[in-house]
């Protein structure tokens, strides 16, 4: 007899207990991975959770690169990630080895990390930075000559925007989040006048150029509590409209784009999360050396929050 969704939760929830495991979701997981998670969040809050944690297990549901920070800010515990193809194409966009040969072009450079990349990159890098934080990373490096942004050239972008500064940008990006387009807004706009646009800084340029508000998912997720206005037009990957509409039941929520999604996060299901607690598989554990390197450039960004 196959499974219900009822039965998979009741034994993940059995399980849970009794490995005394914690459940991290991102906000792009699909509902009924949210539904069940101790703790949805941004990829900030995600670590900060992580860090504060005294389970003994962190099943973690998003990609490998969160999973990894997990790793490296707890290398006690045991961290899963219910499938090893959950990984971040962005992230995959630069190697430790290719972050080198570009630091031997600027060797007086500060190197600053999107926490989107793999450990080996954060150990090779000064200090890492969210969505959320990336601004009041960066400003705090003032006194820097020059600044290597990695390896998403849009959020480089718009924080430099921001700040006034020019960085140097690793040409990366985000295969979800360059689908939507300024059009989308711009149609969207005209068929909800009232609507506020919010969208993720790693939408492009001229796409970040036409929002209200450019914001880190969990930036969205307060936005909506506070915004007085009833609907909201979302860019980012679709995953989060299932919080935002559970959260704000009498706001109505728009995605920018339906394209906007990120296969590599659906990939975590009820199925692969209780296979990974009754397997402990796959386990996520940064080699030392490199744990602690990068730890050093993630420890930069938890002090500053
Ligand atoms: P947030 O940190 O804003 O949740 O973004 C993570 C991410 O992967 C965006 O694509
Ligand atoms: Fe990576 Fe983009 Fe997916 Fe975020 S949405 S995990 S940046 S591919």
């Amino acid at each position: 007899m196959e499974n219900t969704d009822a039965k998979l939760i009741e034994k993940i929830k059995t399980l849970q207990q009794r490995k005394n495991a914690i459940i991290l979701a991102h906000n792009y997981q699909l509902g009924e991975i949210q539904d069940i998670a101790d703790f949805v969040g941004d990829s900030l809050e995600l670590s900060q959770k992580a860090a504060k944690t005294d389970a003994d297990v962190i099943v973690f549901c998003g990609v490998h690169f969160m999973a990894e920070t997990a790793s490296i800010i707890c290398p006690d515990k045991v961290v899963l990630l219910p499938d090893l193809h959950a990984g971040c194409p962005m992230a995959d966009m630069i190697t430790a080895q290719r972050l080198q040969e570009k630091k031997k072009e600027y060797p007086k450079a500060t190197v600053v990390c999107y926490v989107n990349t793999t450990a080996a990159v954060k150990a090779k890098s000064d200090v890492c930075c969210t969505s959320a934080n990336g601004v009041r990373i960066v400003e705090k490096l003032a006194d820097a000559e020059q600044i290597l942004f990695v390896p998403d050239q849009y959020l480089g972008s718009y924080i430099a925007s921001k700040i006034g500064r020019e960085m140097i940008l690793w040409p990366g990006f985000c295969s979800t989040h360059i689908r939507i387009q300024p059009q989308d807004i711009l149609r969207l706009r005209a068929e909800h006048p009232q609507a506020k646009v919010v969208v993720h800084p790693e939408c492009r340029p001229e796409v970040t150029a036409l929002a209200d508000a450019v914001l880190s998912t969990g930036g969205m997720i307060r936005f909506a509590h506070e915004t007085e206005a009833e609907e909201i037009i979302i860019g980012t990957e679709v995953g989060i409209i299932h919080r935002l509409r559970k959260e704000n039941p009498g706001k109505r929520f728009i995605p920018a784009s339906e394209q906007a999604i990120c296969p590599r996060m659906k990939l975590i299901t009820l199925d692969t999360v209780l296979w990974s607690l009754e397997t402990m598989a796959h386990q996520v554990k940064v080699p030392e050396r490199t744990r602690l390197k990068a730890k050093a450039a993630v420890d930069k960004m938890l002090e500053v929050g």
